[in-house]
């Protein structure tokens, strides 16, 4: 059977590409490349070995290779101390890499019209989606929206791998001027989608999953929490999620996700503890509360 328990690896950086205001890094990294699925993410550590910053920094994978016994890209954004010393890497500079981390998106059993929305760098994980959604007959669709044409990642692949790509900008200097939900109704109708899949900032998420919902389709969406540990141990990526049985928990972005039915995620209460959630200060367990995130 598949082993896909995440390993911690220490690997050499290959390459460092600047891609219009992101950064894509590759590391060799075998044990991760070879059990990643779509939708995972990896926890590199930043600032070396005598640095301050003790927590690693959870990054989106972009793309996974055979090469070199196995090579991970990941994308991130260049803010703060510890994004800027990975983007100042250097070919053959050694990176600690945990993955992968988390639940993967679902993938369908059958040859079915996907739609991929992205927003910003939260593009970056769909396109190796995309790249199996393909290999399984499915049609695939790409919106990818951000607030100007040098922050929408992936244009080229998304034309290439796609049947259609749109893109939008808030300042319209790519694709339609608006956001991405301005242009997802009318995408989904023409590609007669059966399932959306979504990467991006939480009210994107919201936003495209109440339009999936509208047009009846299922909506995986992953979710950009903030991590500190990205294992489960910290509690820091929690948001509120409503299980099989209804009940909501406090579900962990980092393993209970990054990947979550859109409609189950309480969007409105997220950054708090609704009083209704299991656990919550007043809450009183009914006949089938359970302590995990079953189901969610
Ligand atoms: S990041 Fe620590 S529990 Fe999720």
């Amino acid at each position: 059977m598949r082993d896909v328990r995440p390993v911690q690896t220490r690997g050499p950086v290959l390459t460092v590409r600047r891609v219009d205001s992101y950064h894509a890094l590759s590391v060799v990294a075998p044990g991760i490349a070879e059990r990643f699925r779509p939708g995972q993410f990896v926890t590199v550590a930043v600032g070396g070995e005598r640095s301050s910053m003790v927590t690693a920094r959870p990054l989106h994978v972009h793309d996974v290779k055979s090469d070199y016994g196995g090579t991970v890209e990941f994308v991130f954004e260049a803010t703060g101390p510890g994004l800027t010393w990975l983007a100042e890497r250097r070919p053959r500079d050694l990176l600690d890499v945990v993955g992968p981390l988390g639940r993967p998106f679902p993938l369908p059993r059958d040859a079915v019209n996907c739609v991929l929305v992205g927003g910003g760098y939260g593009s970056a994980p769909l396109f190796s989606l995309a790249h199996t959604l393909r290999r399984r007959g499915c049609r695939v669709d790409f919106v990818l929206g951000a607030a100007d044409a040098g922050r929408v990642f992936g244009t080229l692949t998304a034309r290439r791998v796609a049947e259609t790509a749109t893109f939008t900008t808030g300042d319209g200097s790519l694709g339609v001027r608006g956001r991405v939900t301005d242009v997802l109704p009318q995408v989904i109708v023409d590609s007669r989608a059966d399932v959306l899949y979504a990467c991006g900032p939480m009210p994107m998420l919201r936003d495209c999953t109440a339009i999936a919902m509208k047009y009846e389709i299922p909506a995986q969406v992953a979710v950009e929490e903030s991590m500190a540990c990205g294992t489960g141990v910290c509690m820091t990526c929690v948001l509120p999620v409503i299980g099989d049985d209804g009940v909501t928990r406090m579900a962990r972005a980092c393993t209970d996700g990054p990947v979550f039915r859109g409609e189950r995620i309480r969007f409105d209460d997220v950054g708090t503890i609704p009083y209704d959630a299991l656990g919550a200060p007043g809450w009183k367990p009914g006949p089938d509360a359970a302590g995990t995130a079953r189901g969610a």
